[in-house]
Formats: C-alpha cells, sequence, structure tokens
C-alpha cells in the first residue's frame, strides 16, 4: 500500500476490470467521489454496480492493472481483502444484505461487529448496545426480535445500523447497495434524511439506486455505468431525469408508462373478496374486474403482503370470502391457487421464487415443465427457443440461458421470475412490488408486457412503494388501513395523492 499523497478525493477508483468466465462485468472503470458527499453509482441492470463494490469490499477478486485509493492510501484493486476495505474505512451494506433471518435482531448485529467482553455471550449488554443503536438510526424492532419476523425496511435499516456502529466519528465511507428498494415512501424519506444527515456530518456515501427521483434529490455527484463500462461522472446540479435516464439506457425511453385503457363496466368480475382476515389484515373486501390492474398502497405493516398471500393460499385465512369468476374458492395452498390459475410474484424473490442454483432456461421453465413432455422425450428445442423469446421480451441480461440464476444481477433474477409467472398464463396475476430493482428502460418493458396480458383479459392487484409507478400504471388503487381496504378517489391520482391517502390511513389507525 502506497501513499500518493496528491489526491484529495475520498475515494478514487481507476482502471477497475472485473472479467466473470464469459462476461466482462467491469471495463477499466475510473472515477473520484469527493469527501463528504452523496455520489449515485447508476446504470441499468448488469451494467456492473454491484460488482464494483464487491471489488471494494473485496468480496470479488478484480482483474490485475486496477488502483483502489482511499484519502491517499492507495491498494491494487486485485489485492483488496475484507479487513483491508474494513481498515481503509469503506463499509458496507449490499444488495442481498447479509442477516441472518433466523436469529434475533441483537445476534445479526453482534455476530457481525462482535460482543464486548470474553468468554460468555453478555446478552444483557448486547441488547442494551442494540437497543441504543436501533434508536440512533430509528429503527423500529426490538432487540430479542428474529430477524425473518422484520420487513424487508427494517432489515435493511438493522443492515445500515450494523455497518455504521463503530463509525461515531462518521468518517468511515458508507457503500449502499440499492438501499430503498424494498422501502415504502416513508421510509425512503426516513432513509435518504439520515443520509443526507450523514453527508452533512462529513460522511462519504456512495449509492446505488435506480430510483432516478430519489438520485436527483439526494446525489451531489453521479457516476454511471452502461455494460460495465464508466459513461459518464459529473455533479447532479442541472441534471435532469431524461438526461440521466438517457446516460443509463444509452437511449431516450418513454418514461410515462403505456396506461391501461379504461376498463368498461361489463367486465366481468374476476376477484372479488369480502371481510378477509388473517391478521393484520381485519377486514378486507373488494373487486377486480377482468382486465384491470388494480393498485394496493400501504404503509409498511399494513397487510398488503398478507393480503396476497392470503389470496395465493400461502397465509392462514381466518375469516372471509374469495370469488373467482363468481365461484367460490378456498386455496389451501399455493399449489391449489396456481391450479385455479393464480399467480403470485413476491417480494423476496432469492427465498421464495427462485432456485439459485439452477439456470436462467430452467428457473423460466419450471413452472411449466410438463409442456415440454413428449412422451418418455423432453423436447429441449422448444424450451431453448421459449428461453430465447422470454429473455428478448423482458431484457434479461445474462452470460447466456444456462448462466446460473444466481450469478445474474438483482434486476435481471426479478424479471426472471416475472417472465416465468407470465408464462402460466393466469387469470388473476398478485404482484408484490414487482419492480423492485429492475431499471428504468426495463421497467417500461416489464409494464407493457403486463399490458399486453391485461388486454388479454388478466385481472392484475399490484402492490408497489413506488406512488409514482402505481399512479401510472394502475386503473384503480386501494388503499389498505390498519388492515382494512378502501377504495381511493379515481381522479387527479398522483404520486402526492397516493401518499395523503396512506399517511391519513396511519393517523386513523
Ligand atoms: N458471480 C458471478 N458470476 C458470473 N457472472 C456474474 C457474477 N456476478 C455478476 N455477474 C455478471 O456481471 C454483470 C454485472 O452484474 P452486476 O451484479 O454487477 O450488475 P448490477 O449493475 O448490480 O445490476 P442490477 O441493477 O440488476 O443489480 C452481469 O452481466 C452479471 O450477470
Ligand atoms: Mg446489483
Amino acid at each position: 500500500m502506497t501513499s500518493t499523497g496528491t489526491t484529495t478525493a475520498a475515494l478514487s477508483v481507476r482502471d477497475v476490470s472485473k472479467t466473470f468466465a464469459g462476461t466482462k462485468a467491469l471495463d477499466a472503470v475510473s472515477f473520484d467521489v469527493a469527501p463528504g458527499s452523496v455520489h449515485a453509482l447508476l446504470g441499468g441492470n448488469g451494467s456492473g454496480k454491484s460488482t464494483l463494490i464487491k471489488i471494494l469490499a473485496g468480496v470479488y477478486r478484480a482483474d490485475p492493472g486496477g488502483v483502489i485509493d482511499l484519502a491517499g492510501e492507495a491498494a491494487p484493486a486485485d489485492e483488496m481483502t475484507p479487513d483491508l476495505a474494513a481498515s481503509l474505512g469503506l463499509r458496507f451494506v449490499h444488495q442481498d444484505i447479509g442477516v441472518f433471518p433466523e436469529l434475533t435482531v441483537a445476534e445479526n448485529i453482534g455476530l457481525v461487529n462482535g460482543f464486548e467482553g470474553r468468554g460468555r455471550v453478555p446478552w444483557r449488554s448486547l441488547h442494551k448496545r442494540t437497543a441504543a443503536l436501533l434508536a440512533r438510526f430509528e429503527v423500529e424492532a426490538r432487540p430479542d426480535q428474529p430477524m425473518a419476523e422484520l420487513r424487508p425496511a427494517d432489515q435493511t435499516m438493522v443492515a445500515v445500523a450494523r455497518a455504521l456502529e463503530d463509525d461515531s466519528s462518521g468518517l468511515a465511507m458508507l457503500v449502499l447497495d440499492e438501499p430503498t428498494a424494498s422501502l415504502p415512501r416513508h421510509e425512503v424519506e426516513l432513509l435518504l434524511d439520515a443520509v443526507r444527515r450523514c453527508a452533512a456530518s462529513g460522511q462519504t456515501i456512495l449509492l446505488v439506486s435506480h430510483r432516478i427521483d430519489e438520485v436527483l434529490a439526494i446525489a451531489d455527484a453521479v457516476t454511471v455505468l452502461r455494460d460495465g463500462r464508466e459513461v459518464i461522472t459529473r455533479g447532479a446540479a442541472g441534471l435532469t431525469e431524461e438526461e440521466l435516464i438517457r446516460h443509463i439506457v444509452g437511449r431516450s425511453v418513454q418514461t410515462v408508462f403505456p396506461r391501461p385503457p379504461e376498463v368498461a363496466a361489463e367486465r366481468p368480475t374476476a376477484l372479488r373478496v369480502a371481510g378477509l382476515r388473517g391478521e393484520p389484515v381485519r377486514d378486507a373486501s373488494f373487486e377486480i374486474r377482468q382486465g384491470e390492474v388494480v393498485g394496493l398502497a400501504g404503509l409498511l405493516g399494513s397487510g398488503r403482503t398478507e393480503l396476497l398471500r392470503m389470496i395465493f393460499g400461502a397465509y392462514p385465512r381466518e375469516a372471509g370470502e374469495i370469488e373467482l369468476y363468481g365461484e367460490p374458492i378456498a386455496p389451501s395452498s399455493p399449489t391449489a391457487a396456481m391450479d385455479l390459475g393464480i399467480a403470485y410474484v413476491p417480494e423476496q424473490r432469492g427465498i421464495d421464487a427462485a432456485f439459485p442454483e439452477l439456470t436462467v432456461r430452467e428457473n423460466l421453465s419450471l413452472a411449466d415443465v410438463g409442456s415440454y413432455r413428449r412422451g418418455p422425450l423432453f423436447d429441449h428445442r422448444a424450451e431453448r427457443a421459449d428461453a430465447g423469446r422470454d429473455m428478448e421480451r423482458f431484457s434479461i441480461r445474462a452470460a447466456g440461458q444456462r448462466a446460473v440464476f444466481s450469478s445474474l444481477s438483482g434486476g435481471n433474477q426479478q424479471k426472471t421470475i416475472l417472465a416465468r409467472w407470465l408464462r402460466l398464463q393466469p387469470r388473476l396475476l398478485l404482484l408484490d412490488e414487482p419492480t423492485h430493482g429492475v431499471d428504468v428502460g426495463a421497467r417500461a418493458d416489464v409494464y407493457s408486457i403486463i399490458d399486453g396480458a391485461v388486454a388479454e383479459g388478466l385481472a392484475v392487484l399490484l402492490v408497489s412503494s413506488d406512488f409514482e409507478e402505481l399512479s401510472r400504471v394502475v386503473d384503480r388503487v386501494l388503499v389498505m388501513r390498519a388492515g382494512t381496504i378502501s377504495a381511493a378517489p379515481t381522479t387527479d391520482l398522483d404520486a402526492q395523492a397516493i401518499t395523503e391517502l396512506v399517511y391519513d390511513a396511519k393517523e386513523a389507525a
């Protein structure tokens, strides 16, 4: 390690490359991050953001030749290790936030950051220390709560708090990989406020995000990656949304999503839910017509996810009725729901929905493998053709159909799962944060594909924390209020109006 003595940058990345078998994930990337700034790292799905961050963290080894310089302490990029990264002052929260769901919040803190004292684990002091840390970062959780009980949002906050626990001086450089992707609006703002406060006190922050509005609201500077190359680094002042998107995607993009045509009142009712209950859902009643996209907005813990899971037979229902096209149904398991033509794309894709060690092609065809059986034979050619078609339609970027699912970037994993469900041609599609982590270019593609299915009669119930997006893609919005549902007004429904409704709902709770 040598001191360059000349640089004033908090972080200087120089000529960093990374080659995976068959893929050049990063190609001689160079940029500087100014001290005390919020620097956004942007780029489409698979552009190399997470790879760069993992190299900074010493998790992936860079190709030889690059240099990583932290405030004048330079290290060859291919010699970074987790210990070196930590001693240089780097602190990380990765896209996969690295928590142990079956352990408590306090254990998650203690196991990673260490326990005070020696010998037996001093539980009392660990719990006290954890409680103080949770308070410092305004995380709503108890030290003794199992991590799995926390929503993704709170889990992320625990990971952030954990990363900064030892940094009372605020001199560490905090690296966040899509910290807000799973957070509802209110929590996004809390987190962004915390990020702003950190930066104001001199902490440098490198932030990966797909939410352009959020980046423009908070970043001092941006670096855009495309296909593993740095395309621009500049101050955020004066940068427009349109210009930024053009750098990310490499062309102009229609950011106004196609609005579904108005749904005729005589369309049959696809889904009718009456008096549905199952903690925390207390009393949910609503209808969705065939060919209608209905949004479901609500705060964290309002019961949005549980409601979807109940309809999918994956969460216990205590009372209430569900009808699908007039037929009373009582799906007791996800398989039963699927047989009825219900598809559900969950929020936590990695855990619930994918087979990480199988290939992209296998992940795509898994839900419908039977369709390739020809007597004793398997029609590989048809399977390949279908996989090729879906990868094209959903712009799934991977080394090929045989790339292992876990090697895909986060956004490409999400698109793969969506593509698989839509193949089943469901009658009712339940979507929980479907574009979470999906880049601006592909987002429009995803919605136009969903639109295509809707035009053929699919009914969709969509949960999204991105109210901007919600207001643009749905026909109607339902607001979840302390476990009950009310309809939002149908006129002038923009992101601001949805935010207000959701907050009113909170006060009424
Ligand atoms: N472990 C791995 N093995 C093989 N290829 C990989 C691996 N990790 C990443 N890649 C490839 O490197 C490229 C960059 O991926 P990366 O995860 O850095 O993208 P990203 O910019 O973080 O995208 P996203 O916004 O979707 O998270 C992709 O083509 C990806 O498939
Ligand atoms: Mg990523």
